[in-house]
């Protein structure tokens, strides 16, 4: 093999990796427009049926300005990617209490995604 076609392996495979987690991205995006995009937006501050989610990775559960926390009000720990995952796996379970959010998403890799995307925002 010569240098020219190492090189041009390097090259396809340097876009194979970084094509990869862009995909990776977009699809976390769209999952997050699809099954959370009705209630949740990523702008800080905008809140529809649910807060706003902009930085709530290792932000204070219940936190925000949002007023219309039910099962978040008062609560006591912070988001990380494992209680996040159990809470939208099955919210109303994870917290013990009825809540508004009534989303589940059953899916281990759909939760992988969607926290990816709540993380890179
Ligand atoms: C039907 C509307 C609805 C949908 C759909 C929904 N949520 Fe929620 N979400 C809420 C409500 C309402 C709350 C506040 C919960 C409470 O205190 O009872 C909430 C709270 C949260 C919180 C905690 C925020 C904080 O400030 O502590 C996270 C994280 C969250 N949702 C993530 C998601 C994700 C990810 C999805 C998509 C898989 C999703 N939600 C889909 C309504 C929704």
């Amino acid at each position: 093999m010569n240098t020219t076609k190492i090189l041009a392996l390097g090259v396809a495979a340097a876009i194979a990796v970084s094509s990869g987690s862009a995909m990776a991205k977009g699809k976390g995006e769209k999952l997050f427009n699809k099954k959370c995009g009705t209630c949740h937006t990523m702008e800080a501050g905008k809140h529809k049926v649910g807060p706003s989610l902009a930085g709530v990775m290792g932000r204070k559960a219940g936190s925000t300005d949002f007023g219309k926390y039910k099962a978040l009000a008062g609560a006591d720990f912070t988001w990380d990617e494992d209680n996040i995952s159990k809470w939208i796996e099955d919210p109303k379970k994870f917290i013990g209490k009825p809540t508004a959010m009534t989303v589940k998403v059953k899916k281990e890799k759909e939760r992988e995604e969607i926290i990816e995307y709540l993380k890179g925002e």
